[in-house]
């Protein structure tokens, strides 16, 4: 098994982990959740990529921040091994795993469930310390998301008294940071007024320039009740707007529902319900991910000349550091972040490259 099997992407974000948070020069951007408890979060994400892995269902399953990376990788990229054709061009790897390629999805689901519980017991308790794994396949985008335990009131389990306060302060820290988009999840068939994810995004974005309202189990709402009304911005408007999505359901899980299937369901609801067919393109999850793709290369757009701005600070300190040490500087802490920082930079361009036919075809 190769432990080069790494994309650069993933080098890259390993080895700024490694200069420690000060040093970062870079903040990659990032797609993160927040909303309740059991509101659809992992099962949003799940559908944006694609796969099945995370584990979903009532009360609390997400209990420690995952910290995502999706790292497009076409066939045969030279660093593959042959064996891969094989087995498959789809795989995760875990930080905490390192050089272990997982094929089999279930397995990765099952890893996360274990690492959630070394961290943190079996009964109902949280930690703030992430899970990082990455997914390469030639079906995704190449960008980081992260999933986050839901907000919650009331402790149950080993779940501390200031449980509610513990939850709120993990989304914080990933959802303040400015690179963060956010995906406010607030669940159909409960009351937009109460939702506590809208909340919080709206203190950390109160210009929701960073904001998408995620309406899901738009399934289970009540007969003759919709969400147009959220959707032409009437009820708490967003300047980014809200997409209905509709997730597979506990019974759907317990069943072991396809992907596939309930991505075809979900899109049959839509363009089959009076409330919404005349504007079904705009909902559901294919919609969401294009959006979000959108939203995402505006943002790298935006931030783009801050960014070069820092690596070419960055690049000139380094420089003036090995010009210190004269020739002889072959593996040397500092020549390993020059190249690191000058794969970042390509790396960089070949995300804007690949996505920016996304950015002309589709409108804010
Ligand atoms: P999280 O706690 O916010 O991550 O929520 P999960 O993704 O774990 O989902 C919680 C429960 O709600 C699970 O039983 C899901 O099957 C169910 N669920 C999520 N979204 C939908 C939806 O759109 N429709 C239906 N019917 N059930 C959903
Ligand atoms: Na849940
Ligand atoms: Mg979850």
């Amino acid at each position: 098994m190769s432990t080069d099997s790494t994309g650069p992407t993933g080098n890259l974000v390993d080895a700024f982990a490694t200069l420690g948070p000060t040093t970062n020069p870079i903040d990659l951007p990032q797609i993160t959740v927040v909303g309740s408890q059991s509101s659809g979060k992992s099962s949003v994400l799940e559908n944006i990529v694609g796969r099945d892995f995370l584990p979903r269902g009532t009360g609390i399953v997400t209990r420690r921040p995952l910290v995502l990376q999706l790292i497009n990788r076409a066939k045969g990229t030279p660093n593959g091994t042959s064996s891969e054709s094989s087995e498959g061009d789809e795989w995760g790897e875990f930080l905490h795993l390192p050089g272990q390629k997982i094929y089999d999805f279930g397995k990765i689901r099952e890893e996360i469930v274990r690492e959630t519980e070394t961290k943190t017991g079996k009964n109902a308790g949280i930690s703030a310390n992430p899970i990082n794994l990455r997914i390469f396949s030639p079906n995704v985008l190449t960008l980081t998301l992260v999933d986050l335990p839901g907000l919650t009131k009331v402790p149950v389990g080993d779940q501390p008294k200031d449980i509610e306060r513990q939850i709120k302060e993990m989304v914080l820290k990933y959802i303040t940071k400015p690179n963060a988009i956010i995906l406010a999840v607030t669940a159909a068939n409960t009351d937009l007024a109460n939702s506590d994810g809208l909340k919080l995004a709206r203190e950390v974005d109160p210009e929701g320039t960073r904001t998408i309202g995620v309406l899901t189990k738009v399934d289970l709402m009540d007969q003759g009740t919709d969400v147009v009304d959220i959707l032409a911005g009437r009820v708490i408007p967003l300047r980014l707007g809200y997409v209905p999505v509709i997730n597979r359901g506990q019974r759907d899980i317990e069943q072991g529902k396809a992907i596939t299937s309930a991505l075809e369901h979900e899109r049959e609801y839509f363009e089959n319900h009076p409330s919404y067919r005349a504007k079904a393109q705009y909902c559901g999850t294919p919609f969401l991910a294009r959006k979000l793709n959108m939203i995402l290369m505006h943002h790298i757009k935006a931030t783009l000349p801050d960014i070069k701005q820092r690596i070419q600070s960055t690049l000139s300190k380094y420089q003036a550091e090995l010009a210190q040490l004269g020739d002889n500087t072959l593996g040397t802490p500092s020549n390993i972040v020059l190249n690191v920082i000058t794969e970042f930079c390509n790396e960089y361009r070949t995300i804007l490259d690949g996505n920016s036919q996304e950015l002309s075809s589709l409108e804010l």
